[in-house]
């Protein structure tokens, strides 16, 4: 069975690549482990285990970022332990929750991507490791100093990691990976950050005052506020159901319309990465393409059979964005989709509905939605009529370029195009696409 690896062979080179590296690290630091003392062992027995526990503990960022609450045990480890003598617990306790992570859901991940994100962490907080004792040695006669080595080595630890975490995905789909970095490490990481400041320094504050009990409670605290995290991941969740709920509500309705709103949906959000967009807005086109037309919900029968209509359908049909935002504005979580979807009958002349926004004052969402909704509705065979060569739909959009469409989506959404054409025969071939329905059509 063909894998990602297959299709993206630099993504495996770069995992294999980081993979050997870290292991070739951690060899590198066993004569500096300290086997022989009691002390020693236990603690390299106590961040395995505790970094497996709470690896469990871990929930997913609206950024597709895995956060793991195990970065208190890390941090505890890189301030412990010296650089090198860390690296072997950390990556163990990490390996051993990948290994079982696999096992448990019958994953057969190649050996690199399950080595992947335990060195991805052990190499971290290496580099933790090594800001924490670097400016330990200057800070440590001041009561603070303890405190701020700490915070810095937080910080070491949260940008290295997310770096390499966002060259493995910039591997994997097409973004930047300063992009990623910003977006993974901004606003969305402060709480935790916060929360591993306040749980590493009473760690290793209480182990290195022997007060062992408030270790332990601090953990458990910790503990509890994890679960509270994971609580909020099992929302961002629920919001991708919701999403796929609503499109099969207008599957049921009319599955054209469902069809239509997943391929706008799929080809808006490479149209939105061939324009370099943040990820935010990205994720948007996502959304907003799925759920643009979910006012068709309200139409009355004919309307999705007839070609022409009365002028009571009519007036119906046009206010299906608006009946969209309504429903998608019952949901706090969607303001800003809900406001996207309301948009995308806009046109870049000022000439659409319903507000008749004119050139950027739409939202740049709205108006990639634009170009792709015409473009597939355009190549679509309906019960009313054929459809449209896709020469046909692709001069309609040049020849409206800069009077109903903005003219750089168009240019984006042009080099789209001409790539997905080109891949038609291969991806049909194989039977595995999203796009067959319209990709048939394209050719
Ligand atoms: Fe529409």
């Amino acid at each position: 069975m063909e894998t990602v690896y297959d299709k993206k062979p630099t993504l495996r080179r770069f995992l294999i690549t980081f993979s050997v590296f870290v292991l070739g690290l951690c060899l590198f630091s066993v004569p500096s482990l300290k086997w022989r003392h009691a002390e020693s062992l236990y603690i390299y027995f106590f961040i395995i285990l505790a970094a497996y526990i709470f690896n469990n503990l871990g929930t997913s960022l609206p950024t597709h970022v895995y956060f793991s609450f195990s970065e208190p045990i890390y941090i505890f480890a890189a301030v412990i332990l010296n650089p090198l003598e860390q690296l072997i617990p950390i990556f163990l306790g990490c390996l051993f929750t990948e290994v079982v992570y696999n096992i448990k859901h019958k994953k057969n991940y190649p050996w690199y991507q399950i080595t992947f994100n335990p060195s991805n962490i052990a190499f971290s907080n290496f580099i933790a490791s090594l800001v924490f004792h670097a400016l330990d040695v200057y800070l440590n006669v001041y009561v603070w100093g303890l405190f701020v080595s700490i915070f810095l080595a937080i910080i070491a630890f949260e940008f290295v990691n997310s770096l390499i975490t966002s060259t493995a995905i910039a591997f994997l789909e097409e973004f930047s990976v300063i992009d990623l970095t910003v977006s993974t490490t901004s606003l969305s990481l402060v709480i935790p950050t916060t929360s591993n400041l306040v749980v590493s320094s009473i760690l290793i504050w209480s182990y290195l005052n022997d007060f062992h009990l408030i270790a332990i409670v601090s953990l458990f605290s910790f503990f509890l506020v994890a679960g509270i995290y994971q609580k909020e991941g099992k929302l961002i969740q629920t919001r991708k159901e919701i999403v796929n709920a609503l499109i099969e509500t207008v599957g049921a309705r009319d599955d054209y319309t469902k069809r239509h709103s997943m391929r706008v949906s799929e080809l808006a959000t490479l149209v939105a990465k061939e324009m370099k967009l943040p990820y935010r807005v990205v994720m948007n086109v996502e959304f907003s393409g799925m759920l643009h037309d979910l006012g068709k919900i309200n139409f009355p029968d004919k309307a999705f059979t007839q070609k022409h209509i009365d002028h009571e359908t009519w007036e119906r049909i046009i206010k299906h964005p608006e009946v969209s935002k309504d429903i998608m504005d019952q949901l706090s979580d969607f303001g800003e989709v809900a406001g996207l979807v309301e948009l995308h009958h806009e046109r870049y002349d000022g000439s659409g509905y319903p507000e008749k926004m004119k050139g950027e004052e739409i939202p740049i969402e709205a108006r990639i939605l634009a170009v792709v909704d015409s473009f597939d509705a355009m190549t679509s065979h309906r019960t009313y009529r054929r459809a449209f060569p896709v020469e046909f739909a692709l001069k309609e959009i040049k020849d409206y370029s800069g009077i109903a469409y903005d003219p750089n989506v168009v240019d984006a959404f042009l080099k789209v195009i001409e790539r997905v054409l080109r891949e038609i025969e291969e991806r049909l071939e194989k039977e595995e696409l999203t796009y067959r329905f319209s990709l048939k059509r394209y050719q």
